[in-house]
């Protein structure tokens, strides 16, 4: 007999969005509910039609199967479909996991409505109860429910079985930017309730005080019963059903027998607004009630106070115009693939709220439940996104009349869930499907059923971010150039708020000019902020040995960013996919572990919501960089360093500021007359405990000049190469010991390995790969330059090496002065690159040390990793880091472990002996255990094998990060010029 489920074979229409599925709605029903996960009989087939006649295994619910023990292992692409099929068609090749178990349905639910509900599955699920065809879902994001009252027996047990069809017409339009993956994603649970029952509730909360809450009332028996009426509570205060609002529904001759409406209505005096910043939010129960006063059934909400409304061209949150400090989050866990406990997405957004984030884009799809509650709870705006995501076939599909029906499905049982989120500002139509009537379709349905709250569609926005016409309220471009933004909000045409739904591309060692981003927003109106793209690194934890994913019971094999040994995190191609995006899926701000990446210091500071200024000498300048509250939640301390190595510090005392205010405070301390350059740093701490953050967490550390360096440490040597010979040092020098080099000219020292010789390659980051620019370089030959020495002259001690490093594209002429000084050699150094080497990597020096000198101290930023253009979050002053920490353990190995300012430094052993190095002015240095040819010679973090000793740069220049691997490259002043570069600095031994 065929079964009529897969007689529909509705993984190939798209027409059929459901069948047998109840109207998705907003009550509650998790409490209480009968818990159906766990483990499960389990089959996966080769297609859906084929027959269930194999051996069971087992699969555990909720979970996907690709990460359990079966054959059909995750796949990573992004913009390309995994199957060549062209929608709405699927591969006969279809994997196929079919899910049994028998359940107890209690006996005292006899007489009850009694729901099935699979939180999530993906892409097609075939419901069957005991054999009986019981419904079909797709939108693999949001949950299914099937009524099945008449199909189960209270007391009785019965056989669930789940379909789960990977690939359909579904899968593309939820071509999204991530791990291919089959199974049920999120939990399954069965709950019963009286026949009389809410079937939704709307609710209204405003900024005003006012509260309206609006419920649907069914009966499953048909028609409702008479005297039926609502009651609740907000807060423990009673909430009596709207009188005028049942008489209003009489007069419009409304009222149906099966369907019942009313409304509780009230205003709460001196409510407690929500807000990202103060998240106040209310319990309010809503309780229908029998004519006879008994409960029927109840629904619990926590509510938010909150208005959103766009004025001219700002996004207003209670009439105040808020920053959008946002990031792009997707479901992810490098253990379970999707699945994400409570757990895993508190911690997820305990992180966000420490580093200054206060909003979420859903990307791309309606994330877990659990998730809005979390934001509410802990204040975020979220950007609530529905699972549409056509990428490939975009044009083919935004106007194709057999996918309307899906977009208005996938797009209004978002909003019907998550209305009542105040967390929810903004819906969004989805991501990357081009722009067309079904998406206008799905918008007119938004319009109607919400009116309270914008609409943003990236499709649409791009068309024009100022065209009315389009369904988006926000000009939402992704990875605009900053410069059009600008020029966009200056232009006199902006008629939307503009926010970057994507924006500064996480991608391996990135974010570069995120603070040059952040100073145009906040000193442009029309600007309101963006969504960095993205919150993870989807790395998989896997077993090196048989590439198979590791899975639940992986916890623990991690730590700190790094998989433990004999594991790896797995990107695109690890699991043999032949198509595959590869690494362009770690581009996260965190580590597949949740490890922040150096990126999130930055982001902190510059979302910081105290800001310094120095105000002259006389005192500092304070601003409350918040939108809602003061700093009665903040602490602080001030911490003084000077650069002869002393740090003072003195209570700070945060004046009572409203947001956006300023004021004058006196400087904590006399300045000592002498110590060199001086830098005053907040440290700013929280005061008390939250539910984000331990008393005592650091919020930001901004910081100011009080004095600069008085003169340069190591003066520079003057003259130029075409002098050559005419060097003159600028200060005296004291001339102690000798200077010695080899035939080639190279510095003999015993500290070091390899002597100081020049470089202009950096391992590319990902960034430099996927913007061209390591290709050039590797054009121009500079990963491999031959070194020719030209001349070795020596003058009274001083030793002055010329020498030629050749690449194909040209010849770099390098000079290096080394000068024997008190303890050690000064190393003056010039190079003059030819107009071919435009925009290189870096101009500076490498040498190694010998093993041992494993503590790297020293006077500049830090101690995060940092670059020129990503060194706002990194302040001066006397840092120490072990060797080994200073390394960011990026998926793909690159460039990483860099500091920014950094004006001397001491390479030390346990027993304090080692070398110092004092730099002419603040430089760019590393010290890592790699040379760049190893980090480009190997994909992984784990195949890399640390040298015993260090190898260290010094650079004269080094070339921003920015974020080429998807948007801008970094901005004109942070690359590197041809030319002249001169640089110089001391060797001592310790
Ligand atoms: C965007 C897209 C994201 C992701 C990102 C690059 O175009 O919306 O899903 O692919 O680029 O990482
Ligand atoms: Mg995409």
């Amino acid at each position: 007999m065929t079964d009529a489920l897969l007689a529909l074979r509705p993984w190939e229409a798209p027409e059929v969005t459901s069948w047998g599925r109840l109207p998705m709605n907003a009550v509650d029903r998790r409490s209480g509910a009968l818990p159906l996960d766990g483990d499960w009989r389990f089959q996966l087939l080769s297609a859906p039609d084929a027959p269930v006649d194999g051996p069971w295994s087992s699969s555990h619910v909720p979970g996907v199967w690709t990460m359990q023990d079966t054959d059909d292992l995750p796949q990573y692409t992004n913009v390309q479909m995994p199957f060549p099929e062209y929608p709405p068609h699927s591969p006969a090749a279809n994997p196929t996991g079919v899910y049994e178990r028998e359940v107890d349905i209690p006996a005292e639910w006899a007489g009850r409505r009694i729901v099935l509900q699979v939180g999530a599955a993906e892409s097609v699920l075939l419901v069957h109860v005991d054999g009986r065809p019981v419904g079909i879902s797709k939108d693999s994001h949001l949950a299914a429910e099937f009524d099945l009252t008449g199909v189960v027996r209270p007391g009785s047990p019965a056989t669930l079985r789940l379909t789960v069809v990977k690939w359909s017409d579904a899968s593309h339009i939820e071509d999204q930017d991530q791990w291919w993956h089959g199974g049920i994603t999120r939990s399954v649970l069965l709950y019963a309730t009286d026949p009389l029952h809410l079937a939704d509730v709307t609710v209204r909360a405003a900024y005003s005080g006012e509260l309206r809450v609006d419920c649907r009332v069914r009966d499953a028996g048909g028609a409702l019963p008479d005297g039926w009426y609502l009651a609740g509570e907000l807060d423990g205060q009673p909430l009596a059903q709207d009188a005028e609002f049942d008489r209003a529904n009489v007069e419009d001759e409304r009222v149906s027998d099966f369907l019942g409406e009313a409304r509780l209505l009230t205003t709460v005096p001196e409510v407690r607004t929500w807000n990202a910043e103060t998240p106040e939010l209310y319990g309010l129960t809503v309780r229908l009630h029998r004519a006879d006063g008994t409960v029927a059934d109840t629904s619990r909400h926590r509510i938010g106070f909150r208005d959103v409304e766009i004025v001219g061209r700002d996004l207003l949150v209670n009439g105040e115009r808020v920053f959008i400090r946002g990031v792009n989050r997707h479901d992810f866990h490098p253990l379970t693939g999707r699945t994400v406990s409570y757990d895993d997405m508190r911690a997820d957004l305990v992180l966000l709220k420490r580093f200054g984030f206060n909003a979420i884009r859903t990307a791309h799809y309606p994330n877990d439940p659990t998730l809005y509650d979390l934001a509410d709870e802990l204040g975020f705006y979220v950007v609530d996104e529905a699972d549409i995501e056509s990428h490939d076939h975009a044009h083919e599909i935004a106007d194709d009349p057999r996918y309307l029906n899906a977009f208005v499905d996938r797009v209004s049982r978002m909003v019907l869930r998550d209305k009542n989120h105040p967390s929810v500002i903004i819906w969004s139509l989805g991501n990357e499907s081009d722009y067309g009537a079904n998406h206008d379709a799905a918008a007119g349905w938004v319009r109607r059923h919400d009116p309270t709250r914008p609409i943003q569609y990236e499709g649409a926005a791009k068309l024009g971010w100022a065209d009315p016409e389009l369904a988006s309220d926000i000009a939402c471009p992704m990875y605009a150039p900053l410069e059009d933004c600008v020029a966009h909000a200056l232009s006199g045409a902006q008629t939307k708020p503009l926010i970057q739904c994507e924006y500064s591309h996480a991608m391996g060692n990135s974010n570069g000019t995120l603070a040059d981003h952040w100073a145009a927003i906040e000193a442009t109106p029309g600007l309101q902020g963006g969504f960095i793209w993205e919150f993870w690194d989807h790395g998989i934890l896997q077993h090196v040995n048989d590439g198979r994913p590791v899975g639940r019971g992986g916890a623990g094999l991690y730590d700190n960013g790094v998989a433990a040994p004999g594991y790896r995190w797995a990107y695109g191609g690890d699991f043999g996919e032949t198509i595959h995006d590869g690494a362009f899926i770690a581009d996260g701000v965190v580590f597949p572990d949740r490890t922040p990446k150096p990126a999130m210091y930055e982001h902190r500071e510059i979302a910081a919501p105290v800001r310094i200024e120095c105000f002259r000498h006389e005192g500092v300048v304070l601003t409350n960089h918040q939108h809602f509250r003061g700093f009665d939640w903040l602490a602080a301390v001030w911490v003084l360093s000077l650069e002869d190595g002393r740090t003072l510090t003195a209570p700070a005392e945060l004046p009572e500021l409203c947001p956006g205010e300023t004021a004058a405070v006196p400087l904590p301390f006399a300045l000592p007359e002498d110590g060199g350059e001086a830098w005053l740093t907040l440290r700013v701490t929280t005061a008390q405990d939250l539910p984000w953050a331990p008393r005592g967490t650091e919020v930001c550390v901004p910081q100011v000049l009080l004095r600069a360096a008085d003169v340069p440490q190591e003066p520079v040597a003057a003259g130029s190469l075409a002098a050559a010979g005419s060097i003159e040092a600028a200060g005296s020098v004291e001339a102690a010991g000798s200077v010695e080099v080899d035939d080639e000219g190279l510095l003999v020292h015993p500290l070091l390995t390899a002597a100081p010789a020049l470089s202009l390659w950096r391992a590319p980051t990902d960034n430099d790969e996927l913007g061209g620019m390591a290709q050039r370089w590797r054009s121009w030959g500079l990963d491999a330059l031959v070194r020719k020495v030209v001349s070795v002259r020596e003058d009274a001690g001083r030793v002055t090496v010329e020498a030629e490093y050749a690449g194909a594209a040209g010849v770099v002429r390098h000079r290096q002065v080394l000068t024997p000084v008190a303890g050690g050699v000064r190393v003056e150094e010039e190079a003059e690159l030819p107009e071919a080497f435009d925009d290189v990597a870096r101009v500076g020096t490498v040498f190694e040390t010998i093993a041992g000198l494993d503590l790297l101290d020293w006077f500049g930023q830090g101690p995060w990793e940092s670059y020129p253009d990503r060194s706002a979050g990194a302040p001066v002053g006397h840092h120490s880091v072990p060797v080994d920490g200073l390394f960011t353990p990026y998926l793909r190995p690159q460039e990483s472990g860099g500091r920014h300012g950094v004006r001397r430094f001491t390479l030390s052993a346990p027993d304090a002996t080692g070398l110092a190095v004092v730099l002419d002015e603040p430089r760019q240095v590393s010290v890592t255990r790699y040379r760049a040819e190893d980090l480009t010679a190997v994909t992984h973090h784990d195949e890399l094998v640390p040298r015993p000793g260090c190898v260290v740069h010094i650079d004269a220049a080094h070339r921003g990060l920015g974020t080429a691997s998807c948007g801008p490259d970094t901005f004109p002043s942070y690359r590197v010029a041809p030319g002249v570069h001169r640089w110089s600095w001391t060797l001592r031994v310790l």
